[in-house]
């Protein structure tokens, strides 16, 4: 682990989109692995108070963190973060995720997303910086007619969100294909939950949540009254959907070992791996797990299902294993844990009941 500081010590990391969930369990995880971090995000989603927070859960490695608030759809912003400091890898988590909100303003996510990343992809080629980790989601699978979903299935997107990730991941390659000096990962998360063990950070959304176990977190501290349940006869063991859900804190982890790879081996060309846990777990089992884990009963209201949800979704996890050397460690006890002790620690997120929308 020494040996590893030490080298990361001389490295110096762009996060984009840093102040959000992953990002900011991942900065933590690179400041803690001996990195420097620059965060750049225009905290459309996240606000600062993150960022203090992931500095002082880094200790002694916190004066390693910068923060610029700016927006990737500003090329000259953009500049300016690349030419006070050199990096050396950036990790690219910054981008729009809400699915129903891409059906209704999809130019908003094409422009968000794509346009902010062929900045991105410009400036760092401008600066000679051309290793990349970007964050794809499973949402490439579409509907997957088979599980466990392997990286060479056919990809196909369902709305214009996961339309920017198919994009994005084909923008990527063919900018390596060009350029064979780019090194890109390219990392298709699951459905990652859960909050750093200390409950000082953690997912805080604005608005009404869209994911499952936020909105489950809102119900079970009085947000909300009810946890409405999207579908019960599906084809599975309970009839509800079926996840592979995946803790922040080994999602985070995930990134780590993709950049060491990056920095260690030559021959990377554009890579993808799944970042998933490789189980499926139901949305009843889920919150049985959640109510366990907080002793708060989560009211359930069954309604038809979700369009465009698919039935079950879990990942292949063994490509990331034989060639990152990671595997999620935790399973949806812990997440449930950890998800309930940053959500009764910060009820309202990051903000206060006046400032939360
Ligand atoms: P998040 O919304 O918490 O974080 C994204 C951050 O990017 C936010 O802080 C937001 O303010 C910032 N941002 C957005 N557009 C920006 C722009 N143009 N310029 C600068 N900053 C910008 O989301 P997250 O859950 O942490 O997701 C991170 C990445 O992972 C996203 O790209 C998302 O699509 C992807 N992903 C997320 C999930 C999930 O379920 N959370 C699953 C698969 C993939
Ligand atoms: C999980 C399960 C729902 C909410 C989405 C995106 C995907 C990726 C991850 C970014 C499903 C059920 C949910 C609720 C429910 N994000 N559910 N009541 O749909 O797997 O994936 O997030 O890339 O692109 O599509 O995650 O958390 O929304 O749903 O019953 O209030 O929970 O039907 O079975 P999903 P989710």
């Amino acid at each position: 682990m020494d040996g590893n500081i030490e080298e990361a010590k001389s490295k110096s990391i762009l996060v984009t989109g840093g102040a959000g969930y992953i990002g900011s369990h991942t900065t933590l995880q690179l400041l803690l692995g001996g990195y420097r971090v620059a965060v750049i995000d225009n905290l459309d989603n996240s606000c600062e108070e993150a960022i203090q927070r992931v500095a002082q859960l880094a200790g002694k490695y916190g004066g390693n963190l910068t923060f610029h608030q700016a927006d990737l759809r500003d090329k000259e912003a953009l500049e300016k973060v690349f030419s006070v400091e050199k990096f050396d890898a950036v990790i690219h988590f910054a981008g729009l995720k809400a699915v129903g909100e891409s059906v209704a303003k999809p130019l908003l996510y094409y422009n968000n997303n794509i346009v902010g990343t062929l900045n991105l992809l410009e400036v760092m080629i401008a600066h000679d910086c051309k290793k990349l980790v970007f964050s794809s989601s499973a949402t490439v699978y579409g509907q997957p007619k088979e599980v466990p979903c392997t990286e060479d299935f056919p990809l196909c997107a369902v709305n214009p969100y996961g339309r920017t990730k198919l994009f994005i991941e084909e923008i990527c390659c063919d900018a390596q294909r060009a350029d064979p000096e780019w090194k890109i990962m390219l990392l298709r998360y699951f459905n990652p939950v859960g909050a750093h063990p200390s409950g000082i950070i953690g997912e805080d959304p604005r608005g009404i949540p869209n994911n499952l176990m936020p909105f489950v977190q809102q119900v079970a501290v009085g947000r909300r009254p009810e946890l409405t349940v999207f579908g019960t006869d599906y084809k599975t063991k309970d009839g509800t959907g079926v996840r592979d859900y995946i803790h922040v804190m080994d999602l985070s982890d995930g990134h780590i070992a993709a950049l060491s790879k990056l920095f260690e081996t030559n021959d990377i060309g554009c890579e993808v791996y799944n970042l998933g846990s490789g189980r499926g777990t139901s949305v009843l089992e889920m919150v049985a797990a959640f109510e366990k884990a907080s002793g708060k009963k989560i009211p359930l209201k069954f309604v038809d299902r979700r369009p465009g949800d698919s039935e079950t979704v879990y990942a292949s996890t063994e490509k990331a294993e034989k060639e990152l050397n990671w595997k999620a460690q935790y399973g949806i006890e812990k997440m449930c844990r950890d998800q309930w002790n940053w959500s009764e620690k910060n009820p309202w997120g990051y903000r206060s009941p006046e400032t939360t929308d």
